[in-house]
C-alpha cells in the first residue's frame, strides 16, 4: 500500500488544471450499456474507480480503450447481464449497471453491495424506482438481485433525492416505452451531464437540474461523443487547500457556479475568490474565520467536501460546527485530525470545532476518498512532517493528487508499496 510523505506548512501558489468529474464520468460510462454503437467520452479522469468501471464494462463484454482522458467503448459480441459481487464490492457505483441492463435486455443480475466506511448505503430507492417502471425483483442466494418484467414508463417519487437512484432511473427510462416522471430527483451538475449524454443518444429528457424530470424513452439509442463536466469536488478540494495554507491559486477548466454555497462559505471565512477566464482564482486568509456548515443535497453544501471543511475549520480563529445530513458515518477522519492537534468533538450529526492556531504533522491514515483528501490537505497545512497511509482510498477519486499538489509547492512524495 502506498503512503504520502508530506512536509507541510507552506502556502500553495500556482495553477492547477481540474480534471473531469469522477461522479459524472462513472454513470456516463455505464450509459454505454444502453447502445451497441461506439461511444467516445473525453475528459475522463484517470483514477481507480474509472479503471474499475473499465473492468466492469469489459466483464460485461464491451471492448474499451482509455488513453489520455479519452475513453472509447465498442461492442462486437453479446453482453452478459450480470455484475457479480467481486466487481460490485470494489465500487458501489457498479449498481448503476442495473437500470441500463434492465432497459436493454429486460433482465439483469446484480450482486447486492454492502455498506461502506461512510454509511450503510442501501439501494432501496434504486429498486423502488425500477419497480415503478415495471421491474420485478427476486433474490437469489440472499445477495443477488435478479430483475425481469415488462418495462414501461412510470411515475417515480423519491423519498430522498438520491444521486445514484436518479441516474439508474434516468438510464432505464431512456430506453423503455413510454413516459417516466421522476419527482424529487437529484439536481447535481453530474445529473445534468448524464442527461446531456442521454439526449445526444436520442432520449428526450426535460427538467434535469430541477426537482422533476420527464423522460420519453426511445426504442433504440445511438452512440455519441461527449466531454465530461469538470470535477466540482476536486475544485473544492484545491480551493480549500489554498484557503487553509493562506496561499494563492488559479484553478483552470472549472467553474465556481457548480459550488455556490462553498464559494459563499469560503468568502465568509476570509478567502477572496474571483472568476477568471475558464477558471477561478483564490487567495486564502491569514487565518480563517469560523463558518458553520450543514451538508445538503445540491445545491446545498456537498457532503463530499464536508471532511475538507472540517480540516479547514480546525485552524479557524473561533468555534463553529459542521453538520452532516447525508451519510450517517462520515466523521471517521476526525480521529486522525485529533492526532494532528485539532480540537474537535463529535455529537451525533455534528462536529464541534474549536480552532487551534496550527496543526502539527503526524502519522495518519485515510479511511475513505474524501476523508483521505481532507487529511492530505491538513498535512499540507500542518507544521512538520506527516505520513499519510492508505492513499489507495484517495486514488479512487483523485487524478494524480500528489503531482498536482507538488506543482503548487506542496512538499509531497509517494512512497510505493509500504
Ligand atoms: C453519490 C456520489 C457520492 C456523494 C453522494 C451524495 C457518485 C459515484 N457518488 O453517491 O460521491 O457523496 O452522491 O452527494 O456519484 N440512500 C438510501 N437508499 C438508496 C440510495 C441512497 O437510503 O437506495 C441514502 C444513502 O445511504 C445516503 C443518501 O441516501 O445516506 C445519499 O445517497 P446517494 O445520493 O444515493 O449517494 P450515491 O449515489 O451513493
Amino acid at each position: 500500500m502506498d503512503n504520502f510523505l508530506i512536509n507541510g506548512g507552506r502556502a500553495v501558489r500556482g495553477e492547477v488544471k481540474v480534471s473531469g468529474s469522477k461522479n459524472a464520468a462513472l454513470p456516463i460510462l455505464m450509459a454505454s450499456i444502453l447502445t451497441s454503437d461506439k461511444m467516445t467520452i473525453e475528459n475522463v479522469p484517470d483514477l481507480t474507480d474509472v479503471r474499475f468501471t473499465k473492468g466492469l464494462l469489459e466483464y460485461l463484454g464491451k471492448k474499451t480503450s482509455f488513453l489520455r482522458g479519452v475513453f472509447v467503448i465498442e461492442e462486437n459480441r453479446k453482453l452478459k447481464h450480470k455484475a457479480p459481487y467481486n466487481l460490485v464490492r470494489k465500487m458501489r457505483a457498479s449498481v448503476l449497471v442495473m437500470g441500463p441492463l434492465l432497459a436493454r435486455f429486460g433482465h439483469a443480475r446484480v450482486a447486492l453491495p454492502g455498506g461502506c466506511s461512510i454509511g450503510v448505503r442501501p439501494v432501496n430507492i434504486h429498486l423502488d424506482a425500477l419497480k415503478n417502471m415495471g421491474a420485478r425483483l427476486y433474490y437469489k442466494n440472499g445477495d443477488e438481485m435478479l430483475f425481469g418484467g415488462n418495462l414501461k414508463g412510470g411515475r417515480i417519487k423519491f423519498p430522498f433525492p438520491s444521486v445514484g437512484a436518479t441516474e439508474n432511473a434516468m438510464m432505464c427510462a431512456s430506453l423503455i416505452k413510454g413516459r417516466t416522471i421522476i419527482e424529487n430527483c437529484a439536481r447535481e451538475p453530474e445529473i445534468s451531464d448524464l442527461a446531456e449524454v442521454l439526449r445526444k443518444m436520442g432520449a428526450s429528457i426535460n427538467g434535469d437540474g430541477t426537482r422533476r424530470m420527464i423522460i420519453e424513452g426511445r426504442e433504440k439509442l445511438c452512440g455519441v461523443w461527449h466531454k465530461v463536466v469538470c470535477d466540482r469536488i476536486e475544485t473544492g478540494t484545491f480551493l480549500i487547500l489554498a484557503a487553509i495554507t493562506g496561499g494563492r491559486l488559479i484553478l483552470k477548466n472549472t467553474d465556481i457556479k457548480y459550488l455556490p454555497v462553498v464559494a459563499g462559505c469560503l468568502a465568509k471565512s476570509g478567502a477572496s475568490i474571483k472568476t477568471v477566464e475558464n477558471g477561478i482564482e483564490i487567495s486564502g486568509p491569514k487565518r480563517p474565520r469560523p463558518v458553520s456548515i450543514r451538508t445538503a443535497a445540491y445545491p446545498g453544501f456537498p457532503t463530499d467536501l464536508q471532511p475538507l471543511w472540517t480540516a479547514y475549520m480546525s485552524v479557524c480563529s473561533g468555534k463553529c460546527f459542521v453538520e452532516e445530513n447525508i451519510f450517517e458515518n462520515r466523521f471517521m477522519y476526525v480521529a486522525e485530525l485529533l492526532r494532528m492537534g485539532a480540537n474537535i468533538r463529535i455529537e451525533g450529526k455534528r462536529a464541534f470545532v474549536n480552532g487551534v492556531e496550527y496543526l502539527k504533522g503526524a502519522p495518519v491514515m485515510a479511511g475513505d476518498i474524501r476523508g483521505g483528501a481532507a487529511l492530505a490537505v491538513a498535512c499540507a497545512a500542518a507544521r512538520g512532517k506527516s505520513v499519510l497511509r492508505r492513499v489507495y482510498h484517495i486514488d479512487r477519486g483523485y487524478e494524480k493528487l500528489e503531482k498536482k499538489m507538488r506543482k503548487i509547492r506542496v512538499s509531497i512524495i509517494r512512497r510505493k508499496n509500504i
